[in-house]
């Protein structure tokens, strides 16, 4: 277990996951700048500053106001070598820019929510405990999976089950979600929960309650899109030579990430029958290694790290 999830007073951190590897990833100097667009609990944060001891400087970014909040007094012995900001980092240019900071040598992104969103009822991300259906990453944001369990029409609900989380039984868990509508609205995750049981039944039930409340939570805080709009901007903002680390958990995520990487990475995109290439393309990425997933001791120790992988790119 590394060291950047010892309990606080407050309760335990979120455990970082393949942190050791994320940070030896990065290949920092001291004296770089790096921004964390997943901040969370600060964990990554934390490993990243004390790697590039004395010097280099930490950007951590977060869409809900209580992580930035809580990494805020974790990082604050590092002074002003850490900037806590909260906002959404598909707007990580404009965010970094009203700062005055327009180049990075490394950027972290660790998807999805963190142990203490998941694990806090009022949120309403969980199908193991009752709470209203929120499902916000930030709590400021309107839209809420009330929202669109309640307003989307059927297809859009089977459609948002299939594609955020590959759920086979899709349709007909749509379909009972509308018969459950025509009973009074939908308001707390038991009853979803409820609804996902009573149509799927059987051994996997509790597999399809994962991919259900996924999907909606993926379709709440517009996370495929979001990260769609990070990584062109991570290629613009980083420094020849620097390094982007991403680490994702479920394979939509996965997929984009991979698919952006294979396509900066390819010097020429004419077609294989032309005789001279006309694109005069460059790659402007280089894949550094394959994807790495969690060691057996470290998945053994946190299940959440059991679906991570580690994608490394570097501007070229
Ligand atoms: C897996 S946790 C990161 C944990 C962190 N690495 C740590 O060590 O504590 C993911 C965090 O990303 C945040 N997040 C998700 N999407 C975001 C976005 N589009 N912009 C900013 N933060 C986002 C979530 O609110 C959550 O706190």
């Amino acid at each position: 277990m590394n060291n950047y999830s010892h309990n606080e007073p407050d309760g335990s951190y979120h455990i970082p996951v393949l942190v050791d590897e994320v940070v030896a990833a990065l290949r920092l100097k001291t004296a770089s700048l790096v921004a964390d667009v997943t901040l969370g609990d600060g964990g990554y944060s934390l490993a990243i500053l004390e790697s590039m001891q004395p010097g280099g400087r930490v950007v951590g970014l977060d869409l809900d106001r209580e992580a930035v909040e809580r990494a805020q007094q974790r990082l604050a012995s590092f002074g002003d070598r850490f900037l806590p900001l909260q906002g959404n980092f598909r707007e990580i240019k404009q965010i970094l820019a009203s700062k005055g900071l327009e180049r990075l040598d490394g950027l972290v992104a660790d998807l999805g929510v963190s142990r203490r969103q998941i694990s806090d009822p009022a949120k309403g991300f969980m199908f193991t405990s009752n709470g209203p259906l929120l499902m916000k990453m930030d709590m400021d944001q309107s839209l809420s999976a009330e929202q669109v369990i309640n307003e989307y029409d059927e297809n859009t609900l089977a459609d948002i089950i299939w594609k955020y989380g590959e759920e086979r039984h899709s349709r007909r868990i749509a379909a009972a979600l509308v018969r459950q509508r025509e009973k009074g609205r939908i308001r707390d995750t038991e009853t979803l929960a409820q609804v996902v049981r009573r149509t799927v039944q059987g051994p996997h039930v509790v597999k399809s309650l994962a991919r259900v409340f996924q999907a909606f939570r993926i379709m709440t805080n517009a996370e495929i899109d979001n990260l769609r709009a990070l990584l062109p901007q991570t290629l613009e903002l980083l420094v020849p030579g620097g390094r982007a680390v991403f680490v994702s958990y479920h394979s939509l995520e996965d997929r984009e990430i991979k698919l952006f990487m294979s396509a900066h990475s390819r010097p020429c995109i004419c077609p294989p029958d032309l005789p001279v290439c006309v694109c005069h393309r460059r790659a402007d990425v280089r894949i550094i290694g394959r994807s790495v997933t969690a060691s057996a001791d470290e998945q053994a120790l946190n299940k959440s790290s059991r679906s991570a992988r580690m994608r490394v790119m570097e501007k070229v």
